[in-house]
C-alpha cells in the first residue's frame, strides 16, 4: 500500500494520471520528446485507433526505439514520428490537440550530451500552447539536476507562470522536503469555455 501511494506521488505518474483524465478516444495529442517511446505509447493508447499522436525527437535512435515499441503494441499507424526539434511543432502539427507532454532532459541509457535546451524548449512550449483545444492539457517534466537543467527549468516555469488567468490554470508539483535538484512537474490546463 505504502509503495502504491509513493508511486502515485511520482511527478511522472501524476502527469499520466492528469493526461488520462482529458485525452479521449479520437483525440489528437503530441509527445514533444519521444525518447524511448513510453509516453508516446501511453498517448497512442488513450487516443485509440481513431485518434492521432505526433511525436518528436532529434535522435534517430530514440525514434527507432519508439517506432519498435509502437509496432510491438500495434499502435504504429496512429502515430507520426517527426525527426526534428519540437521547436518546429507549430509548422508540423495542425491546431486542435487535447494533450501535449514534454519530458525534458536526456535519453536514459543514451548520449547525455543530447538534451533539451531552453532555446528550443521555450518556442516549443509556446507552439504547444497555441495548438491546445479548450479543455486541453500541457504537461512538462522538469529535471533541474543536470548541467544546464536548472536554467532550462526556471525558464520553463517562468513561461508557464506567465500564461494568463482565467484562460489558463497552471500548477507545479515538486518535492517540498527533497533536494532542490529533484524533478518536478508543471501542467497548464487551457480552461474550457463556459
Ligand atoms: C527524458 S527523454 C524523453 C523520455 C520519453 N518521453 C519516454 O517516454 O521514454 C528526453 C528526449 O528529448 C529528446 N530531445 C532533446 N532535444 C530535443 C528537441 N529539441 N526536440 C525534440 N526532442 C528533443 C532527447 O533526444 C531525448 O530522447
Amino acid at each position: 500500500m505504502a509503495d502504491a501511494v509513493q508511486a502515485l506521488l511520482r511527478p511522472l505518474a501524476c502527469a499520466h494520471d492528469w493526461v488520462e483524465r482529458v485525452l479521449e478516444p479520437g483525440d489528437r495529442a503530441v509527445d514533444a520528446t519521444a525518447g524511448n517511446g513510453y509516453d508516446t505509447l501511453f498517448l497512442a493508447r488513450l487516443a485509440g485507433p481513431a485518434g492521432h499522436v505526433h511525436a518528436f525527437d532529434v535522435q534517430a535512435a530514440a525514434l527507432e526505439e519508439t517506432g519498435r515499441r509502437l509496432k510491438r503494441e500495434g499502435c504504429e499507424e496512429r502515430v507520426s514520428l517527426h525527426a526534428c526539434s519540437h521547436a518546429r511543432m507549430g509548422d508540423v502539427v495542425p491546431a486542435g490537440v487535447k494533450a501535449v507532454m514534454f519530458n525534458l532532459g536526456y535519453l536514459p541509457g543514451g548520449d547525455h550530451a543530447v538534451k533539451t535546451v531552453k532555446e528550443e524548449t521555450l518556442p516549443a512550449l509556446q507552439a504547444a500552447a497555441g495548438l491546445l483545444l479548450p479543455g486541453g492539457l500541457l504537461t512538462v517534466m522538469c529535471y533541474p539536476g543536470h548541467e544546464g537543467g536548472r536554467e532550462e527549468c526556471e525558464a520553463v516555469a517562468a513561461l508557464l507562470a506567465s500564461l494568463p488567468l482565467p484562460q489558463w490554470r497552471v500548477v507545479r508539483l515538486d518535492s517540498a522536503n527533497g533536494s532542490p535538484d529533484a524533478p518536478f512537474l508543471m501542467a497548464a490546463l487551457r480552461v474550457p469555455c463556459k
